[in-house]
C-alpha cells in the first residue's frame, strides 16, 4: 500500500487507489442517480449470484439526484469492506492475519497526535453557507440507500464523535443519521441495553442540564479509523488510540472548528453540530442492517454548525439493509475474533475452533455457529454454547455447536450435522429472558425472546462420509476439466472422510476394489460365512462377530 511515509498510515484516497491496484474498484464513469439507481446497482453484487470475492468497491463520479441536480463530489459505496479482500487491504494484513491485527491493537492503543493545520479544514463551510437549497447538507451527494421505502437520504458510512463530558474521553461509532434540511440531520444512537456509546455521552449531558451535545460527524476517514467505528469496543475505551494501535503509529488529528471535538485530519468531510438534548424528531423509514425497514421513530436532531472537507473530497457510504451487505461484512470479520477469544481464552473452553455468525439474510445478529473439535466433551460443547449465546445481549438466539467438518457458511451441512449427529430431547435446550435485540420490534416492545441451544456435534465414532475419497474425486476433477464440462464450484463436502468408525481392513478391501481386485474380496469374504443369523447383523473383521449365533 503506497501511504504518506510521513504520516505512517494511509488515507481513503491512497486506499482507493490500493483497491484499483488490486482490481478491486470498478469506477462508473456513466450518470448515475444517487437518489433511485446508486445503492440498488451496488446491490446486485450481492443478490445478483456473484460469489463473495467478485464483490467490488464502486466509485461514481457523474452523480445527480432525483430532482436533475448535478454533484461534483464522488461517492465510494463497498470501499471498506465490500468483501474480505477489501477489508484485508484496508487493514494492510492478509485476511488470515486480520484478527491478530485486531488483538494486537486493542492490547497496544497508541494516542492521537493533534495538528494544527489539517486537511479536513482545506474548505470550512459555516453561517450562510449552510443555509438553503444547494448549500450546506444539501451539496452533498448521499444516497437513498433503499429507494421506494427510505424517507431520506441518509449518511452511513459514518464516524460520530462525541466526548463524555465527565471523563473528557472521546467515543466513535457508525450511526446513521438521516438529512432533514441543509443544516439539521437526524442521528439514530441505539439505546439498547448499554446503549451506543454516544448515547451514553447524550444521557450525561441530558443529566447535567446541558441542552446540546457537541457531535462530529465524518464521512471517510483512512481506513484504519473507519474501522473502529462499528467495532465493539470496551464503553470508555477512545477508539482513536485503538486506531492508532493498528496503524502502530499516532493518528493525526485536530481540533474541530466549531466544536470542540477532535477528528482524524485525513477525513474526507466533517459535519460538526449540536445535538438537541431536549426535543427528539421523527426519523426513518429506513432499511436497516436487521434486514427490515426501521420504521419512524423519534430521534436526536442535530443542528450543523459547520462542514468542513477536503479539497477533492470522496464520499463513502455502506451499504447495509439485507445481509450480506457491506454492514454485514464490517461487522462480521470484526466479530467472530472477539467471540472465538471471549470462548478461548476469556472462557478457557478447550477444543473450540471457530465461532461463525450467520450472514445471510439473519444478519449476524441470530444465529451463531460454534465450531469444536471432534471429541471435546460435552460438558465443555455446553459451556461453548452457553458463552458464545450470552456473550453479546443481541447476537446468537440461535446457537449451534457443530464440529469442524462442518462448513459453518452452508446452512445444508449444518441442518444435516442437526439431522445426523443431534437428539433433540438430550441436545436441544430453550432458555428464557432474552431480550429482542436488534431487529423489527414495533408490537410487543416489552415481551422477551428467548434462546435455543443446540448441540449437533457427533456424540461417538460415526461411518464415513460417503463420498469418493478425497483422491480419486481430484483425479476426476482433472479429467473433467480436461473434457472441458462446465466449470465446478466445489460445494463441501465433496469428498468422502472418515468419521472415526473404520478399520483397517476396510482401508484394505477399498483399495483392493480401486486396484480391479474386487475377486480377492470376494474370496475373503467367503471364508467368513456363518450360518442361524439374521441378515443385517453385524460383521467387524477382526473383532468378536454375530454375538450368540452360531459362530
Ligand atoms: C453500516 C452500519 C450502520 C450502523 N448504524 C447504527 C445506528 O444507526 N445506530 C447505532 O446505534 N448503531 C449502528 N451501527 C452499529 C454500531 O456502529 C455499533 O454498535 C458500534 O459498536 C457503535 O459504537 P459504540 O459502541 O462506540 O457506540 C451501525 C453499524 C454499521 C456497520
Amino acid at each position: 500500500m503506497k501511504t504518506d511515509l510521513r504520516r505512517g498510515y494511509p488515507d481513503l484516497h491512497e486506499h482507493l487507489a490500493t483497491l484499483a491496484k488490486r482490481g478491486l474498484l470498478v469506477t462508473i464513469d456513466e450518470p448515475v442517480d444517487k437518489d433511485s439507481e446508486l445503492h440498488p446497482l451496488v446491490r446486485w453484487q450481492f443478490v445478483g449470484g456473484l460469489d463473495e470475492p467478485e464483490r467490488r468497491a464502486f466509485l461514481f463520479r457523474r452523480i445527480h439526484d432525483g430532482r436533475g441536480r448535478k454533484y461534483s463530489m464522488p461517492v465510494v459505496v463497498g470501499a471498506i469492506a465490500a468483501n474480505r479482500a477489501i477489508y484485508s487491504a484496508g487493514m494492510g494484513v492478509p485476511v488470515e492475519a486480520i484478527q491478530a491485527k485486531w488483538d494486537h491493537a486493542i492490547a497496544h492503543p497508541v494516542a492521537p497526535r493533534v495538528v494544527k493545520k489539517a486537511e479536513c479544514h482545506e474548505v470550512v463551510l459555516a453561517g450562510a453557507a449552510l443555509k438553503g437549497e444547494g448549500r450546506g447538507l444539501d451539496m452533498l451527494p448521499i444516497p437513498v440507500s433503499t429507494p421506494g421505502f427510505d424517507s431520506a437520504p441518509t449518511l452511513t458510512a459514518t464516524n460520530v464523535i462525541t466526548r463524555d463530558p465527565e471523563t473528557g474521553v472521546q467515543n466513535m461509532g457508525t450511526y446513521r443519521a438521516a438529512l432533514k434540511a441543509s443544516d439539521r440531520l437526524v442521528v439514530r444512537m441505539a439505546t439498547r441495553v448499554g446503549g451506543a456509546g454516544g448515547y451514553l455521552h447524550y444521557l450525561k449531558h441530558q443529566k447535567r442540564g446541558e441542552k446540546a451535545m457537541p457531535c462530529a460527524i465524518v464521512l471517510g476517514c483512512p481506513p484504519y479509523v473507519a474501522f473502529m467505528g462499528p467495532q465493539k469496543l470496551p464503553i470508555g475505551l477512545d477508539e482513536i488510540d485503538v486506531a492508532g494501535g493498528l496503524a502502530g503509529v499516532p493518528i493525526r488529528v485536530a481540533k474541530g472548528r466549531t466544536v470542540d471535538l477532535l477528528v482524524p485530519a485525513e477525513s474526507e468531510i466533517v459535519i460538526e453540530g449540536l445535538i438537541d438534548t431536549e426535543w427528539l424528531e421523527p426519523e426513518a423509514p429506513f432499511g436497516e442492517s436487521h434486514g427490515h425497514i426501521a420504521l419512524e421513530e423519534f430521534n436526536m436532531p442535530m443542528r450543523v454548525t459547520a462542514i468542513t472537507h477536503r479539497r477533492e473530497p470522496v464520499i463513502p457510504s455502506y451499504l447495509s439493509q439485507v445481509a450480506p451487505s457491506e454492514s454485514s461484512v464490517i461487522k462480521r470479520v470484526a466479530y467472530e475474533p472477539l467471540f472465538l477469544a471471549h470462548l478461548r481464552d476469556t472462557l478457557g473452553i478447550r477444543g473450540v475452533k471457530g465461532v461463525s455468525l450467520h450472514e445471510p439474510l439473519t444478519g449476524l445478529l441470530r444465529v451463531s455457529i460454534v465450531t469444536v473439535e471432534k471429541g471435546t466433551p460435552r460438558t465443555e460443547v455446553w459451556r461453548a454454547l452457553h458463552g458464545a449465546a450470552f456473550f453479546k445481549g443481541d447476537c446468537s438466539k440461535i446457537t449451534i455447536a457443530v464440529n469442524d467438518d462442518i462448513d459453518p457458511d452452508n446452512a445444508h451441512a449444518i441442518l444435516w450435522a442437526m439431522a445426523y449427529r443431534m437428539n433433540p430431547v438430550e441436545d436441544v435446550k430453550t432458555l428464557p429472558h432474552r431480550g429482542q435485540g436488534h431487529g423489527p420490534k414495533r408490537e410487543r416492545e416489552d415481551d422477551e425472546d428467548s434462546t435455543l441451544l443446540m448441540d449437533a456435534t457427533m456424540k461417538g465414532d460415526m461411518p464415513p462420509l460417503a463420498l469418493p475419497k478425497r483422491e480419486y474425486m481430484e483425479r476426476a476433477r482433472a479429467i473433467w476439466e480436461k473434457l472441458g464440462l462446465p466449470k465446478l464450484r466445489p460445494q463441501p463436502p465433496w469428498y468422502g472422510y472418515s468419521l472415526g468408525d473404520w478399520l483397517p481392513q476396510w482401508d484394505e478391501a477399498a483399495l483392493r476394489a480401486v486396484a480391479g481386485r474386487y475377486l480377492e474380496n470376494g474370496k475373503i469374504s467367503e471364508k467368513l460365512r456363518r450360518n442361524g443369523l439374521k441378515p443385517e447383523t453385524k460383521f467387524r473383521p477382526g473383532e468378536a462377530n454375530g454375538k450368540g449365533a452360531g459362530s
